[in-house]
C-alpha cells in the first residue's frame, strides 16, 4: 500500500499540472479526492492493515492527503488570479465612456426657465405660490367679491374646504405683496386649474408666468417696456402683437396682447379658432383695491400686472397645434424636447 500510495501521488500531481481552467480542477478533485475518488478508495482500505502497519501507512496516507488538497487549493487561486488579469486587460481604458441615459425637460419648463433668466437679469424675484388656494387670494384680495359677475369669467374647481384650484397665478400679486412691500419686482410662475371644455388651445390644466411690478409712477410706458423684452427673450426675434382694451377686475385700465398665431402665420386655424390671433398676455395696471389689500398706498404706490399664458407660449414657440399634447404623457411627442 505504501507503493500503492506513492504512486497515486506522483499520478495526481502529474495530472494536476496540466489542469487549465476550474471544470478541470473540479473533474480532477472528484477523480482523486472525493466521495468515490481514488485516495478515498485507498483510505479506506486502512482498516483492514495489519495493525503493525497502521500507523506508518496511516502516516503516509494522511501526507498525501494533505498534499494533493494543498495543490488544489493554490491552483484554484491561481486561477482566480488570472481571471482577474484577463478581465483587467479586457478592459480598453481609452473606450469612450458609457453613455447614461438621462431624460430631458418638458417644453412648458424649458420655456419657464427661459422666462425666469430673462425677468432676474431685469431684477426681478421668482416666486411661486400654492395649488390650493384660498377664496380670499384667488377672487377676494384681487377686487372679486363673492357676488361679483367677473367670478364666472373662470370657471373654478371648488373644494369642500371652501377652498379653490388656483385659476390664476394672479392669486400670488397680494401674497407677494404682503410678504416683501414695495418696491416689488416679481415673477410668479405656476399651474393653473379651470373646468372648462377642452380643444386645441383650452386645457383643463395650464401654465401661466404673472408678473407684478410696484413702485412710485409705473405707468403703461414701463409695463410696454417689460413686454417687449419678455417677446425678444422667448422667441429671439419680432413678432406681430397688437393690444387691445380687456377687463379684468385687478388691474384699471386692463389690456390684452395678443401674438399673431405662429402655428399658421395668421391666416387662421384650429389653435386661434381662424381668427389669426391668440390671447397670451392679459396685463394692466394694479387696482387700487389690490394695492390696499396688499398693505400699499395707492396715493403713494402704483404698479403694473400681466399674466402670460405660458402653455400658450410654448404652443407658439415650438409650433404645436394641440395643447393638449402637452399633458398626455406620449413619449413619442415628449421625445422630441
Ligand atoms: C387671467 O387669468 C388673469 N389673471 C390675467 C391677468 C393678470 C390680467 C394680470 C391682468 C393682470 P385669462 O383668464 O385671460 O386671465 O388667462 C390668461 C391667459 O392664460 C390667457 O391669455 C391664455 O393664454 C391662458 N389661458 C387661459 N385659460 C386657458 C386654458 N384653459 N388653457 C390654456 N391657457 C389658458
Amino acid at each position: 500500500m505504501d507503493k500503492e500510495l506513492k504512486q497515486l501521488k506522483k499520478r495526481a500531481l502529474e495530472e494536476f499540472e496540466k489542469i487549465k481552467n476550474n471544470k478541470e480542477l473540479e473533474e480532477l478533485r472528484v477523480k482523486y479526492v472525493g466521495r468515490n475518488g481514488e485516495l478515498t478508495k485507498v483510505l479506506k482500505q486502512l482498516k483492514d492493515l495489519a495493525v503493525e502497519e497502521k500507523p506508518k501507512i496511516g502516516k503516509l496516507a494522511n501526507e498525501v492527503k494533505v498534499a494533493l488538497a494543498e495543490k488544489l487549493d493554490d491552483l484554484s487561486s491561481q486561477l482566480t488570479k488570472n481571471a482577474r488579469g484577463s478581465i483587467v486587460q479586457a478592459t480598453d481604458l481609452t473606450l469612450p465612456g458609457a453613455s447614461v441615459k438621462t431624460g430631458s425637460l418638458h417644453p412648458n419648463t424649458i420655456i419657464q426657465y427661459e422666462l425666469e433668466d430673462v425677468f432676474k437679469s431685469l431684477g426681478f424675484q421668482v416666486l411661486e405660490g400654492p395649488d390650493i388656494e384660498s377664496e380670499y387670494y384667488n377672487f377676494e384680495a384681487l377686487n372679486i367679491p363673492a357676488d361679483h359677475p367677473a367670478r364666472d369669467m373662470q370657471d373654478t374647481f371648488w373644494l369642500t374646504s371652501g377652498e379653490v384650484l388656483k385659476t390664476h397665478t394672479s392669486a400670488m400679486q397680494v401674497r407677494a405683496m404682503e410678504k416683501s412691500g414695495a418696491p416689488l419686482k416679481a415673477i410668479f410662475p405656476g399651474r393653473c386649474f379651470r373646468y372648462e371644455a377642452t380643444d386645441a388651445s383650452h386645457d383643463t390644466t395650464f401654465y401661466q408666468l404673472e408678473g407684478l411690478m410696484i413702485d412710485q409712477d409705473i405707468s403703461i410706458a414701463n409695463l410696454i417696456a417689460v413686454m417687449k423684452e419678455l417677446m425678444k427673450g422667448v422667441f429671439g426675434k419680432e413678432v406681430k402683437v397688437r393690444q387691445r382694451p380687456g377687463y379684468f377686475p385687478f388691474v384699471e385700465p386692463g389690456f390684452e396682447l395678443d401674438i399673431n398665431c405662429l402655428i399658421c402665420g395668421g391666416k387662421g386655424c384650429s389653435v386661434c379658432k381662424q381668427t389669426g390671433w391668440l390671447e397670451l398676455l392679459p396685463c394692466g395696471l394694479v387696482h387700487p383695491n389690490v394695492l390696499k389689500a396688499g398693505g400699499l398706498d395707492p396715493a403713494k404706490y402704483s404698479g403694473f400686472a400681466f399674466g402670460l399664458g405660458l402653455t400658450r407660449l410654448v404652443m407658439m414657440k415650438y409650433g404645436i397645434d394641440d395643447i393638449r399634447l402637452l399633458q398626455s404623457g406620449d413619449l413619442r411627442f415628449l421625445k422630441q424636447f
